[in-house]
C-alpha cells in the first residue's frame, strides 16, 4: 500500500563482472534505454569501473553505486575502500550486506551495521541487503532472520539517516539460481520488513522507504513481482549485465 509515497528503484548489481572496456559498452548501450525510465535507475559496479561509470553517466538519470564499503575512514586496511573515497569520486549509492559478502567474506550483522553507519555519515545512500537462506525458510524462521538483520543494521541510525536507506529483500536461495520467490512470497516479506521499519522508527519512515526484491528477477517475471504493493523495484544481478534485459525491468518498474 501507499506505493505513491516512495520511489521504485531498479538497481543493477554487476558483482565481479565487466572489465573497463566492457563496462563502457554496457553503459553506452544503457543510456538511451534508461532515459525513458520514470523509476530510479542505479548501477552498482566493481570499484575499478566506478570512475568510468560516474564519467559516462554525468547528466543522465543513471546513478552510480559501489558494491561494498569499509567502515573506517582510512588506515591500515589492505584492499579496502572508504566511504570518503567513494563520495569524492561522485558515487552516490553503496550495497551493504549482500548475502555473497555474508557467505563468502565473513560479513556479520555487526560489520553490516558499522558499514551502514559509515556510509550514511559520508552522505552515501545505502542499499541494505537482507534475506534468509533456504534452510531458514524451510525451518519457518524467515521473518525472524530478516527482522534480526534489519534491526541490527539500523542500530544507532537516526530517523533522518534511515531515510537514505533502501532495503533489498533477497532470499539467498533465489540469488543467481533462476529460482525466484513467487510474487506473493516477495510481497509478504517486503511487507513484513516494512512493519519492522515502522516499529523501529514510525509509519512515515516505513511508508517512504523503498523496499526492493532481489533474486533472479528477469524480464519474464518482473511485471508480476513489481506490481506487488510492497515491492518497490529490484536489485538485479544477472539481468543487469545485458542492456536490453535491464531495460525491460526499467520499463516494468516505470509503469
Ligand atoms: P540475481 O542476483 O539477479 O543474479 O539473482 C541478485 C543479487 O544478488 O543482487
Amino acid at each position: 500500500m501507499n506505493k505513491e509515497l516512495r520511489q521504485a528503484i531498479i538497481a543493477g548489481n554487476w558483482k565481479m563482472n565487466k572489465t573497463r572496456s566492457e563496462a563502457k559498452t554496457l553503459i553506452e548501450d544503457l543510456k538511451p534505454i534508461a532515459e525513458k525510465a520514470t523509476c530510479g535507475v542505479v548501477i552498482c559496479v566493481p570499484y575499478t569501473n566506478l570512475e568510468t561509470a560516474v564519467e559516462l553517466t554525468k547528466g543522465t538519470n543513471i546513478k552510480v553505486g559501489a558494491e561494498n564499503v569499509h567502515f573506517k575512514k582510512s588506515g591500515a586496511f589492505t584492499g579496502e575502500i572508504s566511504a570518503d573515497m567513494l563520495t569524492e569520486m561522485g558515487v552516490e549509492y553503496v550495497i551493504i550486506g549482500h548475502s555473497e559478502r555474508r557467505q563468502y567474506f565473513g560479513e556479520t550483522d555487526l560489520t553490516v551495521n558499522r558499514r551502514v553507519k559509515a556510509a550514511l555519515a559520508a552522505g552515501l545512500k545505502v542499499i541494505l541487503c537482507v534475506g534468509e537462506m533456504l534452510s531458514e525458510r524451510e525451518d519457518g524462521i524467515t521473518e525472524d532472520v530478516v527482522e534480526l538483520q534489519t534491526v541490527a543494521a539500523f542500530t544507532g541510525v537516526s530517523e533522518e539517516d534511515a531515510k537514505n536507506v533502501i532495503i533489498a529483500y533477497e532470499p539467498v536461495w533465489a540469488i543467481g539460481t533462476g529460482k525466484t520467490a513467487t510474487a506473493e512470497q516477495a510481497n509478504e516479506v517486503c511487507s513484513f520488513i516494512r512493519g519492522v521499519v515502522a516499529k523501529r522508527y514510525n509509519k512515515a519512515v516505513a511508508d517512504g522507504m523503498t523496499i526492493q526484491y532481489g533474486g533472479s528477477m528477469n524480464p519474464k517475471n518482473a511485471a508480476e513481482l513489481l506490481a506487488q504493493p510492497d515491492v518497490d523495484g529490484g536489485l538485479i544481478g544477472g539481468a543487469s549485465l545485458k542492456a536490453a534485459d535491464f531495460g525491460v525491468l526499467l520499463e516494468e518498474a516505470s509503469k
